[in-house]
């Protein structure tokens, strides 16, 4: 697979280019950063499990009418979609407060808000994706008004199908990042959400214990990463026709282990 052309390696994920024109391949790597790249591990089986969790959340919105990039998955690892010229904004939504927002604000972490709440960040790796207000993205032309209402319509509708996605299967969807890109047609774009959504860039608590069941675990130093993506995966319904070898390895390998 290494004729392909590589476009891009981010911190989680490599870009190659698709098979035809417009498409690209993403590769989900086992590699884990967090705080904007100062701590870096591996989280061996999570770019299996990424891989299919993003591609079942993607799946999901797309029958309800959200507009993505998925189109298939080619493998274990890889899926097929859409080039997108990807809007420089991170979309934060928050149901809960959690993260960033309890030491931005004081605010205690686990505390409902009372209503959901959307922040931007400016994609920016050397400036470490700083929050920004709605205002910066119009002002310095990163997205236009019209496109910004649009994002967060759908970010809301992303919110309300996938709180009850999760809460279907006992698990709070405290809050998650989207990305969104634009496809061209002539002198018109379209807005696509794009990237990926999986425990890597969502808090996903357990309903009744709190449990972490998400990236926190590794940014904390609290263990149990690959049992944790594989919890959401399983309850999602996506483990047990696995039969990819690597994510039956794992089971296996959590089983002799007795947890
Ligand atoms: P935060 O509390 O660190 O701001 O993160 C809020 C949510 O957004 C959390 O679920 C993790 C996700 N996120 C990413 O996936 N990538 C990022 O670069 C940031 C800042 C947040
Ligand atoms: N994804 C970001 C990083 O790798 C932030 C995070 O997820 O904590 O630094």
């Amino acid at each position: 697979m290494s004729r392909r052309r590589q476009i891009y390696e981010g911190k989680a994920k490599i870009l190659y280019e698709g098979p035809e024109p417009g498409t690209i391949i993403q590769y989900f790597k086992d590699d884990a950063t967090a705080f904007n790249n100062q701590k870096k591990g591996t989280i061996n089986g999570k770019g299996v499990l990424n891989n299919r969790i993003s591609e079942h959340i993607f799946t999901r919105l797309g029958h309800i009418g959200v507009p993505h990039h998925f189109i298939r998955r080619l493998n274990m690892r890889e899926q097929l979609v859409r080039q997108v010229e990807i809007v420089p904004i991170e979309i934060v939504v928050r149901n809960v407060a959690a993260g960033s927002l309890t030491k931005r604000l004081g605010v205690e972490e686990g505390t409902p808000l009372p209503r959901t709440l959307i922040e931007y960040c400016y994609k920016d790796d050397a400036l470490g994706d700083p929050l920004i207000a709605e205002e910066h993205i119009a002002c310095f032309g990163w997205a236009s008004q019209d496109e910004m209402n649009e994002i967060a319509d759908m970010a809301i509708r992303v919110n309300d199908f996938m709180c009850g996605l999760f809460a279907g299967i006992n698990i709070r969807l405290i809050d998650f990042k989207l990305e969104f890109g634009r496809i061209w047609d002539g002198d018109y774009s379209r807005l696509l959400l794009a990237d990926e959504i999986s425990p890597d860039g969502c808090r996903l608590w357990d309903m009744e214990s709190d449990e972490k069941l998400d990236k926190d675990r590794f940014r904390r130093d609290m263990g149990g990463e690959v049992e944790a993506y594989q919890e959401v995966a399983r309850r999602l319904g996506l483990l047990p026709e696995g039969t990819a070898n690597e994510v039956l390895d794992l089971e296996q390998h959590r089983k002799k282990r007795g947890k």
